[in-house]
């Protein structure tokens, strides 16, 4: 029956690609399936943190059900893709990666190929019908049942090796009503002493902004009950871990409309009061949802670090109408300055598109300006992406390309000249860093992040992952900084 699992917390070092780092995790257990004997799986996980977390659940599900991880496809006996639609870049990756994933089935039809996640739900029988040796595909809303669906997968094959009947692929896509959704409960393995890890608030989005697939990949927005929150975050500080980042697409909408049974900003205030949690952030916010309360949580809030990811997405109103963002620049930016009045220490971050459909020249200087204007201290730029479903595919879009790419550019210049001028303004200070890993080559190097999420390398002998210590910050690149550990 079920083995016990090797859990490590390691990069990937794959001929698909680099994984993001994300740390294994096991819940307690409560299904067991026929894995049968040992048996190794591989997953690669595409986007967002969203489904970083959905990967450390499926790895929990995995690990109860007697898998074990492994960082090599070419020694697993499951392979699976969790995929992202965001934009067609992040599909072609996925198309790409299948292709060559078929040698492997080729050698070993033993080899089970799952796609999970976001372009499983865009494309669903469709994935099948391109990549016939799928055995499985399953949306977001189906993840805590990839026990049973694995067992379909092995009683199918049964039938069709006994004769009894074709094997059939199994595919499960769609999404459960919001009253019956179940969040899965994630904690760290007991020998596991994680710095940081992602809670969910919420899943879905029933927001409509024109470019995105999000709400078409995701199904409606459903708020976690406070209670299981709190519950989750009270078993990850008891296993070591400091600093815990709320997650959901739109997390200042929590506990509005449905499930929910308090508003965003009385969350976090529970999470102060009834957890030992010393620091907590959050992502990702909608402006448009952003009110006093949640002002009022930076501006009080012991745990809540003083960074806000916010994305503004264009600087133009023109095109922010067009995108049905909902908001204004000047909306934007009267939250923006009302943070920096009353919570003078804190920085942003934030997503930006280019080139979406009909923006001019004035379109995008307008941008440029509302960056110069904040002065965030990172950015995450994209060119507009057509994607299926969305309203904005509609809209004819007259910006060439080569315009579309070269606005890019002139983005990321300028927001590699700002986050370089606001971190050499960091040299100086004492900052907390929470530790997160420490470098192979040298024990006594470490990396950390401060309060405001910038990456920090040192040296503090003795001291290790989930610490958090004072580090006087020396010297500044663009994305990172160095500094001396100032006990
Ligand atoms: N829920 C988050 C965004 C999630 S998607 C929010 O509302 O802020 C992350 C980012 O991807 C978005 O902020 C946007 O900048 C970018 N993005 C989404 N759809 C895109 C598309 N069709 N083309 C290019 N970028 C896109
Ligand atoms: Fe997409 Fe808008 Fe929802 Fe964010 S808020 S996930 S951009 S629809
Ligand atoms: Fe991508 Fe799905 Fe996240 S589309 S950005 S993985 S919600």
């Amino acid at each position: 029956m079920a083995s016990k699992s090797t859990i490590r917390s390691e990069h990937d070092p794959l001929p698909f690609g680099t994984n993001p780092l994300f740390l294994e995790h096991c819940f307690s257990p409560a299904i067991t399936i026929a894995a049968g004997p040992v048996n190794k799986a591989y997953i690669k996980t595409f986007g967002c943190q969203m489904n970083e977390q959905d990967s450390a659940q499926m790895l929990s599900l995995l690990s109860q059900a007697g898998y074990e991880k492994t960082v090599d496809p070419f020694d697993a006996g499951l392979v699976l893709l969790n995929t992202c639609s965001i934009r067609e870049k992040a599909v072609h990756k996925l198309y790409s990666d299948l292709g060559r994933l078929r040698p492997l089935k080729d050698e070993d039809p033993d080899l089970v190929i799952a796609v999970a996640g976001c372009v499983a739900e865009q494309e669903k029988a469709k994935l099948q019908q391109r990549f016939p040796y799928l055995d499985l595909v399953f949306g977001p809303d189906h993840i805590r049942h990839l026990p049973q669906m694995l067992s379909e997968v092995k009683e199918e094959r049964r039938k069709g090796q006994e004769g009894e009947a074709k094997a059939k692929r199994v595919l499960r896509t769609g999404f459960e009503k919001r009253q019956d959704f179940e969040f899965v409960n994630v904690l760290p393995k007991e020998e596991e002493t994680p710095a940081k890890a992602f809670v969910n608030i919420q899943k879905g989005c029933d927001n409509i902004c024109s470019f995105c697939i999000v709400p078409f990949v995701r199904g409606r927005e459903v708020s976690r009950p406070h209670q299981e929150i709190i519950d989750e975050i009270n078993g990850l500080v008891e296993r070591g871990v400091q600093e815990v980042m709320l997650l959901g697409q739109n997390v200042n909408s929590y506990g509005l409309k449905n499930t929910g049974d308090i508003t965003f900003a009385e969350l976090l205030q529970e999470v102060a009061d009834k957890t030992k949690l010393k620091r907590l952030r959050f992502t990702t916010s909608h402006p448009k949802d952003v009110k006093d309360d949640l002002i009022d949580q930076f501006a009080n809030n012991p745990i809540l670090l003083p960074q806000f990811h916010l994305p503004f997405q264009s600087g133009s109103d023109r095109i922010l109408k067009l995108m049905r963002r909902q908001y204004t620049r000047e909306q934007y930016m009267h939250i923006v300055n009302e943070l920096k009045r009353r919570v003078p220490d804190i920085r942003f971050s934030t997503d930006i598109i280019v080139g979406f459909p009909t923006e001019t020249d004035d379109d995008f200087e307008q941008t440029l300006t509302l960056m110069k204007e904040v002065g965030f201290d990172s950015s995450f730029s994209f060119i507009y992406s057509p994607r299926p479903y969305t309203s904005a595919v509609k809209i004819e879009d007259d910006v060439p390309q080569k315009v579309k790419a070269k606005r890019l550019q002139v983005l990321q210049d300028l927001d590699r000249e700002i986050c370089f001028e606001k971190n050499k303004a960091e040299v100086g200070r004492v900052e907390d860093v929470l530790i997160e890993d420490i470098y192979e080559q040298s024990e006594n190097t470490l990396k950390g992040r401060t309060p405001h999420n910038k990456i920090v390398h040192f040296d503090a002998p003795g001291r290790t992952i989930g610490q958090i210590v004072p580090v006087k910050i020396t010297k500044a690149n663009p994305y990172s900084l160095f500094g001396e550990f100032a006990a």
